[in-house]
């Protein structure tokens, strides 16, 4: 399972860098925008958080299959490093897709809603296709169903495609991802936070520290 962190704050990302066994960082232009700052700036700086061995997946603006693969060109030389392309599925990001692949650049397919939708992407070259878990749910479309879905068919015909399921609001949501074998899931710093948390876990540390407080006060191991 990779774990990856779905945003562009730098404070965040150094924080669950630090703190998380992260795989990379996804950003979308939502995501950009919400930071409000200088493009090159803020994707060149994750790159320098997280190192040129983890993954950074910037997703392009472009319309047309050129203009994406100029873009995607351009993204690749100026941040460097483990670096993905995301391309929303569509006729042209698929034409981009077959494109990009042979000039060795990594694709992830986004904004996949369907099992469809990922499959054609995984037979056009794509090493990521990415659902979008919570607001298919939102509409009542089980995204964790269509996740476990995607990952069966691209096991039923040997495609080397992965699940990078995106679109969390809950730990829930990332769990049941996880038991239907989704290779990897992109969350914001809160979920990974509640997906590490449990108030039985809060209660058994509190109760070895009162244990151990009972019997050698204050006094830390490497003190004794
Ligand atoms: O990258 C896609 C993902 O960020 C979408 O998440 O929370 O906007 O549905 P959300």
């Amino acid at each position: 399972m990779l774990y990856l962190l779905d945003t562009a704050n730098l404070e965040a990302i150094k924080h669950c860098n630090e703190y998380y066994p992260l795989s990379g960082v996804t950003t979308n232009p939502s995501i950009i925008s919400a930071e409000n700052t200088d493009f090159w700036e803020l994707v060149t700086g994750i790159r320098k958080i997280i190192g040129d061995e983890k993954m950074l997946h910037v997703q392009t603006t472009q319309k047309t299959a050129a203009a994406i693969v100029k873009e995607a060109k351009l993204l690749k030389e100026r941040i460097g490093g483990n670096f993905y392309v995301k391309i929303p599925i569509g006729e042209e990001g698929i034409k981009a897709t077959m494109e990009l692949k042979k000039l060795g650049i990594g694709v992830t397919v986004t904004a996949i809603f369907t099992p469809a939708q990922a499959l054609i992407a995984a037979k056009a070259g794509a090493d990521f296709v990415a659902p979008y878990v919570n607001r298919l749910d939102n509409i009542i479309g089980d995204g964790c169903d269509v996740a476990a879905e995607i990952v069966s068919q691209l096991k039923i015909f040997g495609y080397d495609c992965k699940v990078l399921v995106a679109s969390f609001k809950n730990a829930e949501q990332v769990h049941k991802c996880a038991s239907v074998g989704c290779h990897s899931v992109t969350v914001s710093a809160g979920i990974l936070k509640t997906v590490i948390s449990h108030p039985m876990t809060d209660a058994a540390i509190q109760g070895f520290d009162r244990d151990w407080a009972a019997i050698y006060g204050d006094k830390t191991i490497m003190e004794l």
